[in-house]
């Protein structure tokens, strides 16, 4: 499965995923569209992504595979998650957590978005990471860059293609059965774990406090029965997550 990485590089782009959506089929799988900028990033729930110089802003596509069942392919943004920490660490070892379903953390704040869409038979992976800018004043205690970390310079496009070939060894990871190996990974950086949360999904919410993220992608909450009773263990296959006050 694996292949060459080709970067095509643009400087302006509404966004890397849109872009993607509208020409995939000029493209082959793993090519990478990345941008200096986007004028329309999009987040998650149709929330705007803030884009500027200095981030990694980049898109690239998986074909569906003949051998994956439904199951797999809600393992992306996980897959996603972790080869976006792998491909950082092998360039500036850091403490990177990951936030489910899809971020990535350092130092209790957000450094990286991902954004996984599907259109016709390709599942679109856009991802936006912190690297070389300074983020403004409103976003300062929500998210952080790794340049305002460390005060070094990153060549965005190394940590891009790092990115990519993790994310190519863990879908053959997948494809060979050692999802548990996976998911023991993922757990070990679980950003949530043991802290007390919110967990919104349509008009419903639940408080608890996060475990382990499960066999099947979902994060498993400890919710409280009532004043009196234990705690019951429920998953979530998705959902916001806000945090409520940490409990050690
Ligand atoms: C999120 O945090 O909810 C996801 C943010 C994803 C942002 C990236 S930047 C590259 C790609 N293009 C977009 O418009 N969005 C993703």
């Amino acid at each position: 499965m694996k292949k060459n990485i080709n970067l095509y590089k643009f400087k302006e782009l509404d966004s890397t995923n849109d872009y993607l959506e509208r020409n995939h089929k000029n493209y082959e799988e793993f090519d990478v569209i990345c941008t200096k900028n986007q004028t329309h990033g999009r987040a998650r729930r149709q929330n705007d992504w803030v884009s500027m110089e200095g981030m990694a802003i980049f898109s690239f596509f998986l074909e569906e595979r003949e051998n994956w069942k439904i199951e797999d392919y809600l393992k992306l943004p996980l897959i996603a998650g972790l080869a976006t920490i792998r491909g950082l660490r092998g360039i500036e070892n850091l403490e990177y957590k990951f936030k489910w379903t899809n971020d990535v953390y350092l130092e209790n704040k957000k450094l990286c978005g991902i954004l996984i869409e599907k259109i016709d038979d390709v599942y679109i992976v856009g991802i936006g990471i912190n690297v070389n800018n300074i983020l403004p004043g409103k976003l300062k205690n929500k998210a952080i860059s790794l340049t305002q970390l460390t005060n070094k310079k990153y060549e965005i496009e190394k940590i891009i293609k790092n990115i990519i070939s993790e994310f190519q060894m863990l879908c053959e990871k997948l494809e060979n059965g050692l999802w548990e190996d996976i998911l023991k990974e993922i757990n070990e950086m679980n950003y949530l774990k043991n802290k007390k949360i919110e967990l919104k999904f349509g008009n419903e919410k639940v408080l608890g406090i996060a475990q382990d993220i499960n066999e099947n992608g979902e994060i498993e909450v400890l919710v409280k029965k009532d004043e009196a009773g234990k705690g019951e263990i429920k998953s979530f296959s998705i959902g916001e997550v806000f945090e409520k006050i940490k409990i050690f």
